[in-house]
């Protein structure tokens, strides 16, 4: 099969990250016997640099040519004092909104030979295994009115139930497959955007039976996470409870550097890992890759419909852990780099090959 794909590495560790996960596509396209065609684009800081804006035409032209889009991270801190509109985050919820990836897909999985690695005790973490669904085209992100007037600043949440109810029925999908248990979070005894969140999701659910749904407001879901992880399967719960939500999940994994994303439509699908640029150690071969390559895992499972090539990544990235092979953030003490790590899960994916 022929694979075209964008990539775009962005800002700070993006470039790193990216090019693990291109290293082990490419190996998997040689052991699979499938093509790879890949371009690049520009967005965030590194564009504006040198084009003036976050999120170049050419860039989604690029995007809207690919079967699916690959990204790194962006943000960088030359930028830090800017209003959000001339931001390199705004080329990311750019690409995201035209895109209309509206549910981004957020697992979260202890890999047993990470057990030791989560700041939380081994018996809470251990058989964590779940996934957030953000909605992530609408929301506070996008919401009109917004901005900045002197001393008093707005920004709008905003839902409609079709907004709601798409980004609902794709938690529900992925919950038939799995543990069949949606846990649908909002603030509901605060905000009206929550009560309709919550009624939609209700009519939603009678659609699928076979799924079991619980409602959890965000605080005591935040609590619930970090006190009883295994008790989640798929979580579905608007922009920007997700966005946080899925940082504090992060820690369940031992780092963020671990948690891969997938973000989904009606259409194409973009895949970025949930760790940001890491501007304190970009360009020193030390960023995690893992959430890059399980980025690029999912590509093929959902934007080609290659689960077996997903699944050998995922196996792969399984075994090296499993060696003891990982970058500073999990294992300070024989930090392995961001190429090392990728050229031991090309080789574990090549191994697994002649074995097979
Ligand atoms: C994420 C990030 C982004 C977001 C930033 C970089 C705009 O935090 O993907 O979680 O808030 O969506
Ligand atoms: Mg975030």
């Amino acid at each position: 099969m022929r694979l075209n794909i964008l990539i775009v590495p962005g800002d700070g560790i993006g470039a790193e990250v990216t090019a693990a996960a291109v290293e082990v596509l490419q190996s998997a396209a040689r052991r699979f016997g499938h093509e790879l065609l890949l371009s690049e684009g520009l967005i965030g800081g590194a564009a504006i640099q040198k084009t003036g804006s976050p999120l170049p035409a050419e860039t989604l032209e690029k995007a809207m040519k690919a079967g699916a889009t690959l990204l790194g991270a962006v943000g960088a801190p030359e930028f830090d004092s800017l209003p959000p509109e001339k931001r390199p985050e705004k080329g990311l919820l750019g690409i995201r909104k035209a895109l209309q990836v509206y549910a981004n897909l957020r697992p979260v999985k202890m890999w047993p030979a990470l057990i030791g690695s989560s700041p939380l005790k081994s018996e809470i973490v251990a058989g964590t295994d779940l996934v957030i669904v953000r909605e992530l085209t609408g929301g506070l992100y996008y919401g009109q009115p917004r901005g900045l007037d002197g001393d008093r600043a707005t920004n709008t949440m905003s839902y409609t139930r079709g907004e709601i109810e798409r980004v609902a029925r794709k938690a529900f999908e992925l919950a038939r497959g799995r543990r069949k248990r949606v846990t649908s979070v909002d603030k509901s005894n605060v905000l009206e955007n929550s009560q309709l969140w919550r009624k939609v999701v209700s009519e939603v659910s009678r659609d699928y039976p076979e799924v079991e749904l619980d409602h959890l407001l965000v605080d005591t879901c935040a609590m619930q996470l970090v006190l009883n992880p295994r008790r989640f399967d798929v979580i579905v719960t608007e922009n920007m409870f997700g966005d946080i939500l899925s940082d504090e999940a992060a820690v369940l994994a031992g780092s963020i550097g671990m948690l891969p994303s997938a973000s989904l439509g009606d259409g194409r699908g973009f895949y970025e890992p949930v760790h940001g640029s890491a501007p304190d150690i970009a360009g020193r071969n030390k960023a995690n890759p893992f959430g890059a390559i399980g980025s690029a895992a999912a590509m093929l499972e959902y934007s080609f419909g290659l689960a077996k090539e997903a699944r050998a990544i995922e196996d792969a990235m399984g075994r090296v852990l499993a060696s003891g092979i990982a970058t500073a953030d999990l294992n300070p003490a024989r930090a392995a780099t961001t190429s090392e790590v990728a050229k031991a899960v090309c080789e574990a994916l090549a191994g697994a090959g002649a074995a097979a």
